[in-house]
């Protein structure tokens, strides 16, 4: 673990922190009992196996095995490192971390990303002074008013102006002493072409700093004021910023998803700000990517289990190319997403500014599902003649065998036969039978960059099941601990991991606390910390009797295959088989050497 962090700080932290609330971020929780679930942020689920347990402080997903503790859970879910999972932890309970003797290299790798954080909040902050200053500002407040945002607006997203000129933020990073080189990393200033020196990538631009879920600067976008193209600049792809995984207003958005269970998607900047502005604050922006995968991920956790999110798109070709992509990834992220269509010419800023927010809101419950809105499209791409018909079956195929409920999917099916024309049974034939079962597969896919649902355990016999709970009640019954040393039951398992586990136990219940979350600590392998926290969730009812039992029958296994080894040793000596008789032999001995080595290590 990372020596240059103090141990007492990092329990200090582990101690403030609260798992719920770090998960609660991003992951929508509800109770069940002692613990929390909700759907798994790791793996593509419909009904909840994420388990947090705030007694424990430990996370576990029944459905893909992630699991460990609230550093853990930064790290896979945040792509943190481990420092810097402790950094923002120990930022957010007010704990200080001593910062110096780090290494060179500790340090940067810890503050690359840092400092490119801290550069884009300083790059927010300059942006911002000069929209606000009376003379370089002007001409962009005129803009911004003219487009109807409120000063409120323009408060809440820091919206800001880049000057026209080739250095005004090369310079203010100059004077103000910042490093020009990760400027560059973070794609705020740009080499030039010819000769040295930098010059700024925004320039005369109404700027949009683009925030994720910590409120943290990530990155920026930015529109001339004009017909000047592109219309549009983004920052590039850093250290901090990854498109395919943010949204814009995802740091606004959080609380009214909640509370609506329902997520609007809409694709431009400006239609996020007329959305929030007018009220409709569960809403993000996609920002001329596609939506991803991970975007629908992030989504679920937002709107929780049950949860809908609804596009919005402009009705023209390319939105709703977009949408019908977008019904795709929701399909097979298991999201249940309504598509809304807009009047001709409109996205949701020029609708809203036109109509207001009762409108859009009575056109948004109007809006379709996304089996009918694939349906009505087809039908508009291939019309209704019979070459016709048979495309828009072709297409529709596989969108209808990943409708998981068959009710749901029998009557799709109906409908869809109905509004065709042709007979039900034969559409259904021709469904299934070009089925190799497509949309299931691809569920089970796992996505790059996230941890993979671990391997199937492999069969397993009755001694690993019992030290599996033997392990199980150690960490649920740490009363336990003590008989299972007094009658030497480690020194028996045969499974290593398992061993391990359980002396790793018995070590960090004797030093200290009975912290589960502390105890899940003492492993860098991820699969290690996963059992422990597996096994710490298990829903066993455990009482002190089940404990014995549990113990006895473990003591009569061992009894059990030492009498085997006895038993072949006889036979053996009966037949007078030496060669057998000599590796069994072994075996007794190996046996028998194990159980002192164990017990001397552990007396030591
Ligand atoms: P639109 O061209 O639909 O613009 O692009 P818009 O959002 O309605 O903007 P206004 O109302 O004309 O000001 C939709 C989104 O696509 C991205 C931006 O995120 C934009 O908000 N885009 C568009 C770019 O990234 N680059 C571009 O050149 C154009
Ligand atoms: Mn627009």
């Amino acid at each position: 673990m990372a020596a240059y962090i103090p141990e007492e700080k990092i329990t200090a932290i582990k101690n403030a922190s609260d798992i719920v609330d770090i998960v609660s971020e991003t992951v929508s929780l509800r109770r069940a009992g002692r613990n929390f679930l909700g759907l798994c942020p790791f793996h593509t689920e419909k009904t909840p196996s994420f388990t947090v347990s705030p007694d424990k402080q430990i996370f576990y997903c029944f459905g893909c095995g992630a699991g460990g503790n609230v550093f853990s859970f930064l790290m896979k879910h945040g792509g943190l490192t481990f420092p810097e999972a402790v950094n923002m932890l120990a930022g957010r309970y007010g704990i200080d971390l001593p910062t110096r003797n780090l290494s060179h290299h500790e340090k940067k790798k810890l503050t690359e990303r840092e400092t490119i954080l801290t550069l884009n909040s300083e790059a927010m902050s300059f942006y911002r002074d000069c929209l606000l200053s009376d003379e370089q500002g002007k001409q962009a407040k005129g803009y911004l008013l003219k487009r109807g945002m409120t000063r409120k607006t323009i408060d809440e997203f820091k919206l800001g102006f880049a000057p026209d000129g080739w250095d005004h933020l090369v310079r203010h990073f100059r004077s103000c002493r910042k490093p020009v080189e990760m400027a560059l990393q973070a794609g705020l200033i740009v080499s030039r072409k010819k000769g040295e020196g930098h010059y700024d990538r925004f320039r005369n631009r109404i700027i949009f700093p683009i925030f994720n879920g910590q409120n943290q600067t990530v990155g920026f976008g930015g529109r001339v004021m004009d017909d000047a193209l592109p219309k549009y600049l983004n920052s590039p792809e850093t250290p901090v910023y990854n498109k395919s995984r943010s949204l814009y207003g995802l740091n606004r958005a959080r609380q009214k998803c909640r509370e609506t269970q329902t997520v609007y998607v809409v694709e431009g900047y400006f239609d996020l700000l007329s959305m929030h502005q007018f009220g409709i604050e569960n809403t993000v922006a996609t920002l001329g990517t596609s939506l991803t995968a991970d975007h629908v991920q992030i989504l679920k956790g937002f709107v929780g289990e049950g949860g809908k999110a609804a596009l919005v798109y402009d009705s023209d070709q390319a939105g709703i190319k977009a949408a019908q992509r977008s019904v795709a990834v929701f399909q097979k992220g298991m999201l249940e997403a309504r598509i809304m269509v807009l009047p001709k010419g409109h996205d949701p800023d020029s609708f809203l500014m036109a109509y207001g927010p009762e409108d859009f809101l009575k056109a948004a419950a109007q809006s379709m599902g996304m089996i009918p809105f694939m349906v009505e499209s087809a039908v508009e791409k291939h019309g209704l003649s019979i070459d016709g018909k048979v495309r828009i079956v072709n297409d529709l195929k596989s969108a209808m065998l990943a409708i998981g409920d068959p009710v749901a999917r029998s009557l799709r099916v109906k409908h869809l036969a109905e509004r065709l024309g042709v007979d039900e049974t034969v559409l259904l034939q021709k469904i299934q039978r070009t089925a190799p079962s497509p949309a299931k597969a691809t569920w089970l896919q796992g996505r790059p960059g996230v941890i993979k649902a671990s391997k199937p355990p492999p069969v397993r016999g009755e001694t690993y099941r019992l030290e599996r709970q033997m392990v199980a009640m150690m960490l649920q019954f740490p009363e336990m601990i003590a008989d299972i040393k007094r009658r030497r039951l480690m020194d028996h398992f045969t499974d290593p991991v398992l061993a391990e586990i359980g002396r790793g136990i018995i070590d960090h219940f004797a030093a200290a606390d009975s912290d589960i979350a502390g105890l899940v600590s003492r492993w860098d392998d991820p699969e290690k910390k996963a059992m422990v926290a597996r096994l710490s969730l298990t829903d066993e009812h455990w009482d002190r009797d089940g404990c014995m039992n549990l113990m006895t029958q473990f003591e009569r296994t061992i009894r059990r295959k030492d009498k085997a080894l006895q038993m072949r040793i006889e036979a053996a000596e009966k037949s007078g088989d030496v060669d057998l008789l000599a590796v069994l032999l072994r075996e007794k001995q190996q046996q028998a050497r194990k159980t002192v080595e164990k017990q001397s290590g552990a007396n030591h």
